[in-house]
């Protein structure tokens, strides 16, 4: 089968008024200031992502994707066939490709990954584009809506596998999680799958170190938003001015991601035509990481709709890659 590399996109335009009304509408709140997790990921958030993951002390991937090396071929046998892929946020496809790899034993497969980042998704393109009898068909769009896209495309007959990893779900915080795995849902058919990769409750201080790494690169990870919003839309954030701090949410069980204001000052953001006013020590929240537990992640799979149907477990990080079937 021929190898296709198509991406639907949204023009820059359409792009950068999104990002620009976001970044407003975070920053401008009264109370705790906020910016959207997902702007992290700029091509120079990718490549920091990438360096954080080959940390010591952030486990998380490595255990996922170890986690898949062993699993991939018992992960793949209990899916229904025919089977399409689609992958939300689909990072560098290290972690897909065993998956791919043990689904193209079986058949010919339709991979379409979700992905705002044009640069991973590039990435993924070159990484992946040697597997036999996959073709990529790539959507730069927001999880949502390029998954209502895949699935309007579907033949009939043709099931849906819907991989989501890294623990990616638990950057949607409070009930937004749970809210998003119910809309996911309503875009599948019954007996359809979804692969859940979930970071599980662990020690505190394992957390702190892996969102609060000793050479900083999560740091500079962090930082690199304030960075961004100066490049794309002529901000004067003084990066020195503002540190970054990671601390565990014991009542939402989530490690989060601020960055603090070293001083009291003022901020010009003239595409999103603001201006802001910080006070020392005042926080920006940019992420929360959320960890689960096996009967939160029970819980959560009955209410969206879904059935848990197996599950592979990494004791040593703490680490569940889920296998839910819609019901
Ligand atoms: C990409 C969702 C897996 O929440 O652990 C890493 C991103 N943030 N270090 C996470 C992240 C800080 C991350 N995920």
């Amino acid at each position: 089968m021929d190898k296709v590399a198509r991406t639907a996109k949204l023009t820059p335009a359409a792009l950068l008024s999104q990002f620009a009304l976001e970044v407003s509408a975070g920053l401008a709140k009264p109370g705790q200031k906020e910016l959207p997790s997902k702007y992290l990921y700029d091509s120079v958030g990718s490549a920091l992502f990438e360096v954080i993951c080959a940390l010591p002390e952030y486990g998380l991937t490595r255990t996922e994707e170890h986690l898949l090396q062993l699993h991939a071929r018992e992960i793949v046998d209990q899916l229904p066939r025919p089977v399409v892929v689609a992958e939300l946020g689909s990072g560098t496809g290290r972690k897909t490709r065993l998956l791919l790899e043990a689904l193209s034993r079986w058949q010919s497969t339709w991979y379409h990954p979700i992905e705002i980042s044009p640069s991973a998704l590039a990435v993924l393109r070159r990484e992946l584009r040697d597997i036999n009898s996959i073709s990529i068909v790539g959507f730069e769009r927001e999880y949502l809506d390029g998954l209502r896209e895949v699935a309007a495309r579907r033949s009939p007959g043709e099931h849906l596998l819907v991989l989501f990893l890294g623990s990616t779900i638990g950057n949607f915080d409070g009930s937004a999680g749970s809210d998003f795995l119910c809309n996911l849902r309503q875009m599948l058919q019954a007996g359809d799958s979804l692969l859940l990769g979930t970071d599980m409750l662990k020690p505190r201080q394992t957390l702190i170190s892996a969102y609060d790494d000793p050479i900083g690169v999560t740091a500079a990870f962090n930082l690199n938003l304030l960075a961004r919003i100066n490049r794309e839309l002529g901000a004067d954030f003084q990066l020195q001015q503002f540190e970054h701090l990671a601390v565990f949410n014991e009542r939402t069980r989530s490690v989060e991601m601020h960055l603090r204001s070293r001083s009291r000052q003022k901020v010009a953001v003239p595409e999103a035509s603001i201006s802001i006013h910080f006070e020392k020590d005042e926080t920006i929240w940019t992420e929360s990481s959320h960890k689960y537990s096996q009967d939160e992640l029970i819980s959560l799979a009955r209410h969206a709709g879904f059935r848990p149907e197996a599950q592979w477990m990494d004791h040593s990080w703490g680490f569940a890659e889920n296998l839910w079937i819609a019901q």
